[in-house]
């Protein structure tokens, strides 16, 4: 199973980041020194994939900028000798085929992940939710594509969750099939203290087969009247193998505020620019707390 395209759904409004998020995509937000989108990028690339579809909605032109060469800006950096900002401002376009697609309608993630359909064709192919950033040793979208092959599934990230979170999030019926990896029989969407499976949330990646496209198309909305992702992955765990992967590294939220500030200050501390400067700040700042 060669896992080579991967998709991006990055068509929400970022409401838990507003006013910041008022008139630039969230995924555009700085994270130490590269948008948040880049990160999710790079570690598709990583983990091998060649073509990426970004589905966006109203607003997010800026994202397909930052993926595009700008002679002028380039020019101006090499004659100004510049380099080191020129390799960065030139790096994002040369990073995969980037595709771009607008959902149109707010209905979903499930619904968002429906419309690549025509670019996913007959392949597997991974997803990567746009809010949750990841630092690993091996790039958790990998961890998922090596366990999907071993065990010819689909897979999904995984990671056990607090009880408050697991409310905001999903919960996995799970047996064991390894250390780490586990068999996915059932699962739930933003469920009750009454429907909780297990203290295992889906966590932002996921690799699927493309016979989720059909279950997709043919879902009832479901939490928040939406067409939930969750629920489409219910139904094909019913009908076809899938594993869930209890990947090795940390999983940021930066869709809200909290998640956002502890990846920056986690990411600008493992920066060679920042993290010394950063540890003598943050001393200095607990002296007075
Ligand atoms: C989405 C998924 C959910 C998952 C969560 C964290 O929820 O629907 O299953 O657990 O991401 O990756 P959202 O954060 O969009 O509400």
């Amino acid at each position: 199973m060669k896992v080579r395209k991967a998709v991006i759904p990055a068509a929400g409004i970022g409401s838990r980041m507003l006013p910041a998020t008022k008139s630039i995509p969230k995924e555009m937000l700085p994270l130490v020194d590269r948008p948040v989108i880049q990160y999710i990028i790079e570690e598709a690339v990583a983990s091998g994939i060649e073509e990426i579809l970004v589905i966006t909605n109203r607003g997010k032109g800026p994202m397909e900028d930052y993926f595009d060469y700008y002679p002028e800006l380039e020019a101006r950096l090499e004659a100004d000798k510049k380099y080191s900002y020129l390799e960065a401002v030139r790096k994002p376009a040369d990073f995969a085929n980037i595709f771009f697609l607008r959902q149109k309608e707010t209905r979903g993630l499930g619904h968002a992940v429906g419309r690549a359909r025509a670019f996913v064709g007959d392949e597997p192919f991974a997803v990567l939710l746009g809010d949750d950033i990841m630092k690993s040793k091996v790039p958790v979208t990998k961890q998922l594509i090596d366990a999907a092959e071993k065990y010819g599934a689909s897979a999904v990230g995984t990671q056990a969750v607090s009880d408050e979170a697991l409310s905001r999030y999903s919960s996995l019926k799970v047996e064991a099939l390894e250390p780490k990896i586990f068999r996915v029989t059932d699962m739930v969407e933003k469920p009750k203290p009454s429907e909780r499976f297990s203290n295992y949330a889906i966590l932002g990646r996921y690799v699927l087969t493309p016979d989720v496209f059909d279950i997709l198309d043919n879902l009832a909305p479901g939490f928040g009247g939406e067409i939930q992702l969750t629920d489409g992955l219910k139904k094909l765990c019913a009908v076809s193998p899938m594993v869930a992967v209890d990947f090795e590294g940390v999983r940021y939220d930066t869709g809200n505020l909290k998640g956002f500030l502890e990846a920056t200050i986690d990411f600008a501390l493992d920066n060679e620019e920042t993290g010394d400067w950063l540890r003598e700040f943050i001393k200095s700042k607990s002296q007075c707390l």
